[in-house]
């Protein structure tokens, strides 16, 4: 069957799928080292989702009042409940500050202090003094930092030379004897198929929001990548982790940044009530968003909501200076005005927690090199792979993810990626000959689905995805919902077999690449919901009311998680990394949270 298709053939020393923060600041890195470097990409560079991140990057260069690199670790590990690599968190913290500055050097254009530092805004759960006070940590570009970050990253890239190909759908990893060898993807302008051979395939494909009905997700985060890796029978990393952002706009979704609440904001319920005092007194409504999201839904269920359907939240920036709001918050005024019709200097915005962020997908080390577990070693790296950014599991936020954290783990992994592949990428090495069974049956799953026969729309099938997510693996679970949802997940695969694919075109067939990213969504929810299941304790975003209590004992580890071809999903698990690189910071030792 793959014979039918001709295929165009590319080399190169690294090729990065994705050009999102993290795909770009990798490639970025690479074409500086004098790798040769391609970057496919579904959607232009620009378009990325990494354009809509809003808050900003956390990074403790004390501009706004002291800081240290150890407190935000230290927020790290706490926020993350636990189960965050502490080795990876005091990397990331650690390098956070050379790379916020060699991104102001790119030209990011960083919001500005009075004398001319980077501006930083108070964000949930980052601290002072091991959570004495409150930090000033994320840096800001107004509220479209994300947007600023991304526009210096594609201008930098180009000017290094990267060799971009985009509007390339990247179908899957091509793979001989356990290591990567190149992927296999398809331009959507002209139908071609092209395979890039690379030394290292570095995954930088993003989350998948769209697995849910309600996300703050563009339609894009698919999570291509993840589900790349569960085809080539490697296993996703802690993919019970779903985060909700408290204020996503009811109804629309969209996201209403935290710093809303980081220039003073606040959430109330329908009596008017500040209840955040209640649930966290000392961190109020810049709590972890674990914490906000739980709170929110516990007022609405017990009859406090907002609306005539007492079914949201209000979020309040009345009280603030219009000035202010005008200079640190003008998109989420336009966005306010357009999607709740609510003019933010005058009333308040009405608000839902959405599906925002997966802290779970493909394992990896620091280094972002993916690693698996193999004959009892939970180390073992994959050759020629490296996954960062959402798409990874380095792991960084392990239950819970501060925000502003997800900007800097983009960045500071992307450069670290570039610089292992600089070490380990020998010179002018040649690619070795492949076997043609590396991608036919890429070829093979590409032209089953183009003539898929069935009797029923892809829009139908992922309809049916999205709402059994959305009801069965939110904010609150229990052991029968996630079993139902298990049993409603598997009849919405087995109806998949009865897709049916309208256009049987190459060029530009949104249909068939809607299909393919469904195949992608589903193996990836399939896998959440069987994770959140077999985990028995609440710990960051995972709330199991069945076992509402965090238990070290058991469940101080992440969860693997592997699918194969008959849907059958397998359970593993690696150690938590309670050790750090150097000696410059202590472990920081489970305890209970306080809020
Ligand atoms: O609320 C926000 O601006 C989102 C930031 C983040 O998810 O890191």
């Amino acid at each position: 069957m793959g014979k039918a298709y001709e295929i165009i053939r590319h080399s190169y020393d690294a090729v990065v799928v994705g050009a999102g923060g993290a795909g770009l600041r990798a490639a970025l890195g690479l074409a500086e080292q004098g790798l040769k470097t391609a970057c496919l990409t579904k959607v232009f560079p620009t378009r990325s989702h990494t354009v809509s991140a809003q808050g900003g990057i956390s990074a403790a260069l004390g501009n706004m009042g002291e800081d240290d690199w150890r407190w935000h670790m230290y927020d790290t590990v706490k926020g993350s409940d636990w189960l965050g690599d502490q080795d990876a968190i005091e990397y990331m913290c650690r390098e956070a500050i050379p790379a916020v500055i060699e991104l102001e050097h790119y030209g990011v254009p960083f919001s500005r202090t009075e004398n001319g530092k980077i501006y930083q805004r108070a964000f949930g759960g980052m601290t002072t003094h091991f959570g004495a006070g409150t930090a000033q940590r994320t840096c800001a570009a107004a509220d479209h930092t994300g947007h600023a970050i991304l526009h210096a990253l594609y201008q930098q890239s180009l000017k290094h030379a990267v060799e971009f190909f985009i509007e390339y759908f990247t179908l899957d990893l091509v793979m001989d004897e356990g290591a990567c060898h190149g992927v296999l993807a398809w331009r959507l302008e002209d139908g071609s198929l092209h395979l890039f051979r690379a030394h290292m395939v570095i995954l930088a494909t993003g989350g998948y929001g769209r697995a849910y009905f309600s996300c703050t997700s563009a339609h894009s985060s698919t999570g291509d990548g993840n589900a790349m890796v569960l085809r080539a029978g490697l296993p996703l990393q802690d993919m019970e982790f779903v985060q909700f952002h408290p204020t996503g706009i009811y109804g629309a979704g969209c996201l209403i940044t935290e710093g809303v609440r980081g220039e003073g904001g606040y959430l109330t319920n329908s009596e008017g009530e500040r209840f955040m005092e209640r649930y966290a007194p000392h961190a109020k409504d810049l709590a972890s968003r674990d914490v906000v999201s739980r709170a929110m839904t516990i007022e609405i269920r017990e009859g406090r909501g907002c609306g005539p359907e007492k079914d949201h939240i209000h979020l309040h920036l009345e009280h603030v200076d219009p000035a202010l709001i005008e200079e640190r918050l003008p998109g989420i005024v336009e966005t306010a005005r357009i999607f709740a019709g609510v003019d933010v200097r005058k009333e308040p915005m009405p608000v839902l927690p959405t599906v925002h962020y997966n802290m779970g997908g493909i394992p990896t080390n620091f280094r972002g090199e993916v690693v698996t577990l193999k004959d009892g070693n939970p180390e073992t790296v994959v050759p020629g792979l490296m996954a960062i950014g959402e798409a990874a599991c380095v792991s960084v936020h392990g239950a819970n993810r501060l925000g502003s954290n997800s900007l800097l783990d983009l960045i500071v992994f992307g450069r670290a990626a570039a610089r292992r592949c600089a070490e380990v990428i020998p010179p002018q090495r040649l690619h070795k000959p492949l076997p043609a069974r590396a991608w036919e049956p890429t070829l093979d799953r590409f032209d089953r689905l183009r003539h898929a026969q069935g009797s029923l729309k892809t829009a139908e099938i992922r309809l049916a995805m999205q709402k059994t997510m959305q009801n069965h693996a939110s904010v609150f679970r229990t052991g029968p919902l996630l079993r139902e949802g298990m049993q409603r997940l598997g009849a919405v695969m087995e109806s998949f077999q009865d897709v049916r694919v309208e256009d049987r075109s190459l060029i530009w067939n949104t249909d068939l690449v809607e299909t393919l990213e469904l195949e992608n969504l589903l193996a990836q929810a399939l896998v959440t919901v069987a994770s959140a299941l077999n985990r028995e304790e609440s710990r960051g975003a995972h709330a199991r009311e069945d076992f509402p209590e965090r238990d070290d004992q058991n469940w101080l580890k992440h969860s693997l998680v592997w699918l194969d071809e008959k849907h059958r999903v397998g359970i593993g698990y690696r150690p938590v990394h309670l050790y750090t690189l150097t000696d410059e910071v202590e472990v920081i030792p489970p305890k209970k949270r306080e809020y």
